[in-house]
């Protein structure tokens, strides 16, 4: 299964993820998803013309919700890793403070109106999410099995398994 969002008029199929075994985090990665879907659709403007002020301040607007609900999930993340130590939590911690990093770098240069970076601020938002979801947040996975087995339904095998046991 994989994590998309609809968007009309728009491919967004570049901003589908990986299902990463874990329910709430692929709900997060979803609500992600929309925030940079937002930016995208407003970036399309820009093509011909310069933003006019609002404009600017819808993309503080997006950036604000962005990092701040970016920051909330990756410490989850880290927080449920640590819990089961995850081996590999080290990189994983490295990988969002650097991901952190670079959005502060963004919310700047959309704060100062610099034009010319909107393309590259919205190429990174669609590559960083979708790069580390599908290649580093897919491998945390098989540590949550006992959280995903109780969010998700029974399956056949574990009912029929009840049925014999009463
Ligand atoms: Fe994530
Ligand atoms: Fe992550």
């Amino acid at each position: 299964m994989a994590i998309s969002i609809q968007s009309k008029g728009f491919d967004m199929s570049n901003l589908t993820v990986s299902d990463v075994g874990v329910e709430r985090f692929n709900k997060d990665h979803q609500r992600l998803l929309f925030y940079i879907e937002e930016f995208t659709r407003l970036s399309a403007r820009f093509r011909l013309r310069t933003p006019f002020p609002d404009e600017w301040d819808q993309m503080d607007g997006i950036f604000v919700r962005l990092e701040k609900y970016t920051r909330v999930h990756f410490k989850e993340e880290e927080q449920a890793m640590a819990k089961r130590g995850y081996p590999t939590l080290p990189d994983h911690h490295a990988q969002h403070q650097q991901l952190i990093n670079v959005l502060a770098d963004l919310r700047i240069k959309v704060k100062r109106r610099e034009f010319q970076a909107i393309g590259a601020v919205k190429l990174f938002l669609q590559e960083w999410i979708t790069n580390h979801i599908n290649h580093t947040d897919t491998q945390y996975g098989p540590y949550f099995k006992t959280e995903t087995s109780r969010l998700s339904p029974p399956g056949p095998s574990e009912l029929l398994h009840r049925s014999n046991s009463i």
